[in-house]
């Protein structure tokens, strides 16, 4: 036993390795950086957006599911037909009268004897969670085809009687409101049910109480407490989790998603804005249906809600290298003769987030209820593109009309897929040919690649263009949401810090991933109808997005070869507050000693001393338990000269005041 003491005692002396000195020069200003650095990327993949961040409780509200979306997908799918109480009806699919040209398929509902109620009820994405005591928005559109029997057998002078109920899914009613659908016209209706007791999968259902026909679209219901309480919103605990990694921008809708999979298949930013019964939703890239009630309008709503930036990103001309199922040779380009127009989308989209508001989209956002401009700034033109002849032709036209009708705003390029090779050659080739202020990189490596290149923007040429890093992971082993990933992403960050010259803006990639709907691993923030969990991933670009600077201060780290350190040291001048990063990937801890150099004092002061780690490289935070790896924080003292234990696998973050 004795023995096993002291084998213990040795082991552990010998899990702190030999120290290592951080000397860093605060007395200096250093060099200005990006104080933009973390930001976010979104894109609708993984249900990030349907499903996941957009509220919206109903799968399918609009009757526009098709198989082009998934195989067994029709314009009924995740509606069920109800006939209550010897009631008999059926439902149709139509298109005849649609709302609007943009939203084209509809239900039409027959009751052929109304019992207690024939109708139809959808279960949600999974199911719907709702809250005793808590409004929900619930609304549909609907007119009256006919009453009686069809061919004018009834009296279309009555109306139809209508209930929208919460109910159980065994069919215990939680909250209804009744209504009475009369006439031709497309109307919206609309009540606020406030369910009496928590169910975590309720079902909406609509109920029809006359012999007749209705025709019914966007049936819909939303929790009224979305994020900041807007209307058509955002679910709050996932918009929350996002606000709080402080994000100084948001790239949106993508990715891939941008340029689609075959020529015209883009996200066109029109489609997304104006009322929502009006917009166009579509199969998305990533294979499922995108209502795109998420749109341009709500996508900046959120981003002044929490102070980002929005960087929108549009297609350079081209679809992807890798659609029609023709991986690496799909490219096309648009017809040279429908650039033109398709230009002027792109000036169309400045002017509806910078115009004023009697100009013409101007106007299209202040309906919307924002008269006053986004003031947006960033334009992100393609995404991840082959840098093509058919590539850079269209991207030049866009860029040479964007430079002269919008010399204000900054245009982000693209350098391919990668970290390295033709694209990303041709691509920076290309941006200073054009000299491009920003140019959008991306890479989803291994962890070791990521420490392994440390330095890669130490030797990147200063001054235009510089670097948005749009997309980048550590791809760990079965591609999990390990701490080592985290680590090393954290490590990537402090190269990317320290370079905050050339290096503007990094975001993580992606951001959203709804449980059984995942498509693509590792994903920043998991969830489902009711949880959310924060990968270890987040914490860093949470801990990095909270402690951003505005000023890189130079510093040495003396360490063994070894070591696998990385560190960085930034001033942040609006609070005077020095905040030193330093990231531990081997598995014991180390001593460093901090020096912080050329103070006016040599006099202790306060700090914030936030610790990010878990019981080993391997760990993963996992749904419904508390999270193994998440930052604790703690007010200690931290004087110009002191040592501190860096615990094995960790980011430690020591924000100083002065
Ligand atoms: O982030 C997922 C995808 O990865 C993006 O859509 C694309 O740009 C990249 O290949």
């Amino acid at each position: 036993m004795k023995n096993r003491i002291i084998l213990f005692y040795l082991i552990g002396l010998a899990a702190v390795l030999q120290a290592a000195d951080l000397t860093i020069q605060a007395g200096r200003p250093g060099k200005a950086i990006s104080p933009d650095l973390v930001g976010v990327f979104f894109e609708d993949l993984n249900y990030a957006a349907d499903g996941g961040l957009y509220a919206e409780l109903i799968q399918n509200r609009s009757f526009e599911y098709s198989p082009t979306m998934q195989r067994d997908w029709h314009p009924l799918r995740f509606w069920e037909l109800e006939k209550r109480g010897g009631g008999d009806g059926h439902i149709g699919v139509a298109d005849m009268r649609p709302i609007h040209p943009d939203n084209p398929t509809y239900a039409l509902l027959t009751v052929l004897d109304p019992g207690d109620g024939v109708g139809l009820s959808n279960g949600g994405f999974d199911c719907i969670p709702i809250k005793a005591g808590e409004r929900y928005n619930a609304s549909f559109w609907a007119y009256q085809a006919y009453m009686g029997r069809m061919w004018g057998h009834g009296d279309n002078s009555k109306p139809m009687r209508v209930t929208l109920r919460l109910e159980t899914r065994d069919g215990e009613v939680l909250a209804d409101a009744s209504f009475k659908i009369k006439g031709r016209t497309w109307t919206r209706f609309s009540a606020a049910l406030v369910p009496p007791r928590t169910v975590n999968d309720a079902r909406l259902v609509l109920l029809a109480h006359d012999k007749g026909g209705i025709c019914l679209d966007m049936i819909s219901l939303f929790p009224e407490k979305t994020f900041r309480n807007r209307p058509n919103g955002l679910r709050a605990d996932l918009a929350q989790a996002i606000a709080d990694i402080r994000p100084k921008f948001i790239r949106f809708p993508g990715g891939c998603l941008v340029h689609g999979q075959g020529i015209r298949q883009y996200y066109d930013w029109k489609h997304s804005v104006g009322p929502v019964e009006q917009r166009c939703s579509g199969r998305n890239l990533w294979g499922y249906d995108q209502t795109r009630g998420f749109g341009y309008y709500e996508f900046f709503q959120y981003c002044e809600d929490i102070g980002a930036e929005p960087l929108p990103v549009v297609p350079a001309g081209v679809c992807c290298q890798h659609a029609g199922s023709s991986p690496g040779r799909g490219q096309e380009g648009l017809p040279l003769d429908e650039m033109p127009s398709y230009i002027q989308d792109v000036l169309d989209l400045i002017e509806w987030a910078n115009g004023l508001a009697d100009s013409k989209w101007g106007a299209v956002r202040a309906a919307a209820g924002h008269p006053e401009p986004f003031d947006l700034k960033y334009l992100g033109v393609g995404n991840e593109d082959a840098i093509t002849p058919v590539f850079r032709e269209r991207f030049s036209m866009i860029y040479e009309i964007l430079k002269k009708k919008h010399p204000e705003i900054v245009v982000i390029g693209t350098v391919g897929p990668f970290a390295g090779g033709e694209d990303y050659d041709n691509g920076w080739a290309f941006a200073r040919e054009l000299k491009l202020e920003i140019v959008d990189e991306h890479y989803y490596m291994p962890p070791q690649w990521f420490w392994d290149n440390l330095m890669r923007y130490d030797s990147y040429p200063r001054g235009a263009p510089t670097v948005y890093v749009g997309e980048y992971a550590a791809h760990d082993q079965g591609r999990r949401n390990t701490l080592r990933s985290a680590l090393a992403e954290a490590a990537g960050l402090t190269g990317f810090e320290r370079n905050g010259d050339v290096v503007l803006f990094a975001s993580y990639a992606p951001l959203l991933s709804r449980r059984g709907h995942t498509q693509w691993h590792p994903d920043m923030i998991y969830f489902d109808s009711t949880n959310v969990t924060l990968s270890a991933n987040y914490y860093v670009q949470q801990l990095f997005g909270q402690n951003g600077g505005d000023r890189a201060l130079e510093f040495e780290l003396d360490a063994p070869e070894a070591a696998r350190l990385a560190a960085s040291t930034v001033l942040d001048s609006k609070t005077g507050d020095i905040i030193v990063k330093i990231v531990n990937g081997d598995d014991t801890a180390r001593d460093i000693h901090i020096r912080l150099e050329g103070l006016d004092s040599d006099s202790e002061m306060k700090a914030i001393r936030t610790v990010l780690t878990g019981p080993d490289a391997d760990a993963v935070n996992e749904d419904g338990k508390d999270p193994v790896v998440r930052p604790e924080a703690s007010g200690v003292s931290a004087g110009p000269d002191f040592a501190c234990n860096v615990p094995a696998n960790s980011l430690i973050i020591y924000r100083i005041e002065r």
